[in-house]
């Protein structure tokens, strides 16, 4: 038999890509591949790309410069493109870097297989379609393979929501749930293969209705069906639109164990003018309104956010009322971006917001956003918390994992393994994990 053939792959992006990334990793086996960590033994390396601010985007092509070298060194190496800028940019990539081989988008790479056989008879291969046959199924003749007790697991694809500054209904294509007695399947194999956590993946997640077995299901009444698998200990979901929080799922963050109380709901800004030309169809009161209503059901909820400064027309009190907002709100965690113009966009043609002015006002956010963070790490010292257990910690001895609120904890104990789920007293805050004590 001859050594399997060793692929490299990068990921940029979302969640959804990491899940991507590990499917894509996972289609590949069935052509005799095995992952590498490095790129420099690898007879195959794929970029998992991201579109979705300009320095990602050119991220791409400066990484793909740096593989010239590998590529004279060895001429069999291939080089692909995969995710939202291979969408996005098409056979353009190819002219831009010509030791690109391969070009998917993130609807088509299923297919990777064949296009690497096309590869190798010294032809080049591009993808990018929005096809009929469903990826999903063709992916399912390709087990899930082990990779720790947590796991993504998309439920969800596309977005139609078009908020103004955003390519990932161009990148991704319209939403589609998937049917839930496929969800429940994969899902069930991964907790066969260890894994005690699911996060489930859709860019509007809480939008899902995928076909059940009486009529279409919420993503509630997915939750409730997973919550019924034995192994499965926690469930988390992201990312939520607030205009998809529907009853039933803030209903469900305070009824049911399994669902952790963790939401990421972004606002992305705080004046309803901005939100009116983000097409983000809410305005701060009714998000503000919602929160509270999410928080009457599960008062210990964490919350998470995305924001962006400097949307075009921002004024100076637009922005103040960002910052009010979060105040009022508090995030446990938040991400927070300068805006960036994206080609075909409906925003890129609108007046921008001098850039010095937008980094000036992003300093002042994410100082704000830091704070609060902090304010509520620390506010966990004392408290009782469950943590799954993922790595052993840079010190020996000593254990890290994730709380129920998502935070990293520092745990020493005798005899903790991974995939352990274990009840911790919080004893410190640092700068940004937690450490605790076992209690049982
Ligand atoms: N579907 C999710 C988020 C998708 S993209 C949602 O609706 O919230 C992740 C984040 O990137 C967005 O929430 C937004 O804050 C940010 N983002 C998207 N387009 C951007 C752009 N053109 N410039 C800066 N940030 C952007
Ligand atoms: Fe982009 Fe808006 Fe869709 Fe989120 S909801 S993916 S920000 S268009
Ligand atoms: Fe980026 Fe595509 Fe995700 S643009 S954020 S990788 S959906």
């Amino acid at each position: 038999m001859s050594a399997p053939k060793k692929l490299y792959i990068k990921t940029y992006g979302c969640q959804m890509n990491v899940y991507d990334s590990e499917r894509m990793a996972e289609a590949m086996g069935g052509q005799g591949y095995v992952e590498t960590k490095s790129p420099d033994d690898a007879d195959m390396i794929l970029l998992n790309t991201c579109h979705i601010r300009e320095k990602a985007a050119e991220k791409v092509y400066s990484e793909l410069g740096r593989f010239k070298g590998l590529k004279a060194d060895k001429p069999d190496l291939k080089i692909g493109v995969a995710g939202c800028v291979a969408q996005a940019e098409g056979e353009e990539i190819m002219r831009r870097q010509p030791l690109v081989d391969l070009v998917v988008g993130p609807q088509s790479y299923h297919r990777l297989p064949e296009m690497e056989q096309k590869t190798r008879q010294g032809e080049k291969a591009l993808d990018t379609d929005f096809p009929e046959e469903d990826k999903f199924e063709t992916l399912k003749q390709r087990p899930r393979a082990s990779r720790g007790p947590t796991a993504f697991l998309t439920v969800q694809e596309g977005c139609d929501k078009f908020c103004a500054f955003c390519v990932v209904p161009y990148t991704r294509g319209a939403e589609v749930s998937r049917p839930a007695d496929r969800i429940l399947t994969e899902a069930r194999d991964l907790v066969e293969r260890g894994v005690r956590e699911i996060t489930l993946l859709g860019q509007n997640v809480n939008a899902y209705h995928g076909a059940g077995p009486n009529g279409d299901m919420t993503l509630a009444q997915l939750i409730w069906q997973l919550d019924k698998i034995d192994g499965l200990e926690r469930i988390r979901f992201t990312t939520s639109h607030p205009n998809d929080m529907q009853d039933d799922l803030i209903e469900a963050h305070g009824t049911c164990a399994k669902l952790m109380p963790y939401l990421h709901l972004p606002v992305q800004a705080g004046s309803d003018k901005i939100l009116k030309r983000m097409n983000r169809s809410h305005t701060a009161e009714s998000y503000i309104r919602l929160i509270e209503r999410i928080r009457a059901a599960r008062p210990d909820l964490l919350l998470s956010g995305d924001f962006i400064v400097g949307f075009p027309e921002e004024t100076e009190e637009d922005f103040q009322a960002t910052l009010d907002l979060i105040e009022e709100v508090k995030y446990g965690t938040a991400y927070s971006f300068k805006y960036s113009t994206r080609p075909g966009t409906p925003a890129a043609e609108r007046a921008q917001v001098d850039p010095a002015e937008a980094d000036d006002r992003l300093q002042r956010l994410q100082a704000l956003l830091t704070r609060q963070q902090r304010e509520i790490q620390d506010s966990m010292v004392g408290r009782e918390v469950g943590v799954l257990f993922e790595k052993p910690g840079r010190q020996d001895g000593q254990m890290v994992g994730k709380s129920d609120y998502l935070h990293a904890v520092h745990v020493r104990g005798e005899g903790i393994q991974v995939g352990d789920l274990k009840r911790v007293r919080i004893v410190s805050s640092g700068a940004n994990s937690l450490a605790g004590e076992l209690l049982d």
